[in-house]
């Protein structure tokens, strides 16, 4: 048994701590300076208050990003002085965002403890290595992160933050090999247990999904595979889930092997980062060494967002929550008896909403961040839901999970092929299958990132300003293009939580239009340098002969439209978004 003391150490405050729309985000650059991370820890700890804290068992683990290891050796130390019980800690420091969740909601421990919270270690979809990102954040009981009444009072803390608890003396854990390691405080036992970072959440895949028809799938001649993890934390669960257990080939797994700075990559699975799999899916510049995969898709930095898509074919975020909602009884066993109702994002388009109305399933619609899924789903209200910033999830757990959307999707696959047809029902069939059937949405989502913040508050201020004169947004609009209908509505997004009562404003600038049509304005709440502002853009097309344009040519009158109202050029500068999606 290894004896260890507890040090107070004093510190003081530093500036810009507040935790953003998922934890707190920053440089490693600023994460190493002496001090930083410790005071967010200990801020956490005290917002927690000793009651959560003492005695608890909590998870800390992440993507594995450059400076993951040495952040769990010092959270290991400060959680051991703050008489926290046990650290759970996946293999290697490892575990995706979903498996987190899921570890606190089903893992047992080998003395038969339950996680009541979780460190994520994690900058999700921002680069990683010594130059780029790192970040943390707080998962609760539930497995979801934590509410704005938490996160509020973590930041208050680190305003006033004077010492912090550390045990100096608490060897460093090896997190590279499976076991139990003990130690003694003053206050008793501390032990940290290593476990298997992907056993759990197989577990709980293999208790949703029909395995055996997805594995038919992926054995069928005519069915070929692609999956892309970005070098981020899916790579340790992609072998096992869909080599190991569903049978596909090694072959077609692209960059699986998790690494702290993502290969140099930006690990965001859309068109503009995840090139070498739309590359391959015939949806490069140049055309593809080969025949494309039917199926592709990848994860980001952590593996809570995906991107679907089909040979030659994307499928936007936004499509793809309502088509798996539409199909999901039939497809998916875990959802047999029915979805309990169905939730989107305040800028993920409306194609849900027209599933929801056709199934007669209760809706809602939330501002942007998973968190607010989670009331509905704890309240049993939201079975499925996502968001356009490649998120989609369900009641399983309480984060998005890449990998359930993929499996998603090879259950809806599986389930269109069943009778084995001598030709394969494709990704983009089952897409055009679901316009012909509610309508299509076109969508694009418009990002200028690294913006100059007060520039960018401008342009926001100048948006909310315009609203208050419909006919002089609409003589703009027109000045743009004659090819838009009437602004009928603006407004900023304000949602109230129909559980908890709580409200939450300025969650999104909306300009709506009398055909359905939107514009919507945003401030990213996840960058880590300057603003990013997100232009979203979707016009509903229900006449079947118009549902197969081209998006971009679709959309091009609402664009046009969105750059004149905001000023995009004049206000930032930019003459073009540095990604689209
Ligand atoms: C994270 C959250 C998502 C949210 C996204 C928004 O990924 O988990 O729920 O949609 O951030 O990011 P943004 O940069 O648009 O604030
Ligand atoms: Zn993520």
């Amino acid at each position: 048994m290894v004896l260890f003391n507890v040090s107070r150490i004093q510190t003081t405050p530093f500036d810009g701590q507040k935790p953003g729309t998922s934890g707190l985000r920053k440089k490693v650059k600023v994460f190493v300076q002496p001090h930083y991370l410790e005071n967010f820890v200990q801020a956490s700890f005290n917002a927690l208050t000793e009651a959560k804290v003492r005695g608890a068992t909590l998870v800390v683990s992440g993507d594995g990003r450059y400076y993951s290891e040495q952040a769990i050796q010092i959270i290991t130390k400060m959680a051991a002085a703050n008489g926290v019980r046990r650290i759970w800690v996946g293999l290697n420091g490892l575990l995706s965002t979903p498996a987190v969740s899921a570890v606190i909601r089903e893992r047992v421990g080998v003395d038969g403890s339950k996680a009541t919270g979780a460190f994520i270690l994690t900058a999700s979809h921002n680069p990683g290595g010594p130059n780029e990102d790192f970040g943390i954040k707080y998962n609760m009981e539930n497995g979801g992160p934590a509410p704005e009444g938490i996160t509020n009072k973590i930041y208050e803390y680190t305003t006033t933050i004077k010492e912090y608890l550390i045990a100096p003396d608490l060897p460093n854990v090896d997190i590279s090999t499976v076991g139990v390691s003990n130690f003694t405080g003053p206050e008793g036992p501390f032990d940290v247990e290593v476990f298997d970072s992907a056993s759990d959440y197989i577990k709980l895949m293999k208790s949703i999904f029909d395995f055996e028809s997805i594995r038919k799938l992926l054995s069928s001649p005519k069915f070929t595979f692609c999956y892309d993890a970005l070098h981020g934390v899916a790579g340790a669960y992609a072998k096992r889930i869909f080599v190991d257990e569903l049978g596909a080939q090694e072959s077609s797994l692209l960059n699986c092997v998790p690494k702290e700075d993502f290969g140099g990559g930006h690990p965001d699975p859309n068109l503009t980062y995840a090139k070498e799999l739309v590359a391959r899916m015939g949806l490069g510049k140049s055309e593809p060494q080969g025949e494309p995969p039917e199926f592709g898709a990848a994860a980001d930095g952590d593996a809570d967002r995906n991107m679907i898509l089909g040979k030659r074919f994307f499928v936007t975020p936004s499509d793809s929550v309502a088509i798996i909602a539409a199909n999901a009884v039939q497809a998916i066993p875990y959802f047999s008896a029915g979805l309990k109702g169905v939730a989107r994002s305040m800028p993920t388009s409306a194609a849900l909403d027209v599933v929801a109305k056709h199934l007669n399933l209760k809706f809602f619609e939330v501002p942007t961040g998973w968190k607010f899924f989670g009331n509905l789903m704890d309240a049993g209200l939201c079975s499925v839901c996502g968001e356009e910033s490649f998120g989609t999830g369900s009641d399983h757990i309480r984060e998005k999970d890449g990998i359930w959307a993929v499996l998603a999707w090879l259950s809806i696959l599986a389930y269109k092929n069943k009778d084995n047809q001598d030709k394969l029902v494709t990704v983009e069939d089952i897409v055009r299958q679901h316009w012909a059937t509610y309508g299509r949405h076109y969508y694009t989502r418009y990002d200028y990132e690294n913006v100059d913040a007060v520039a960018a508050k401008e342009l926001m201020a100048h948006l909310v300003k315009l609203q208050s004169s419909l006919s002089e947004v609409n003589k703009i609009v027109k000045g743009a293009s004659s090819d838009v209908s009437n602004v009928v509505h603006g407004d900023e997004f304000e949602y109230k939580d129909s559980v908890d009562g709580s409200v939450s404003s300025h969650q999104g600038i909306r300009y709506l239009f009398e055909d359905g049509s939107r514009l919507i304005f945003r401030l990213s709440g996840t960058g880590s340098e300057g603003a990013t502002i997100r232009l979203y853009i979707e016009q509903y097309e229900k006449d079947p002969s118009k549902i197969g344009r081209l998006s971009h040519e679709a959309l091009a009158p609402l664009v046009a439209a969105a750059l004149k109202l905001s000023k995009m050029e004049e206000f930032t500068g930019r003459s073009a978004p540095t990604v689209i999606t």
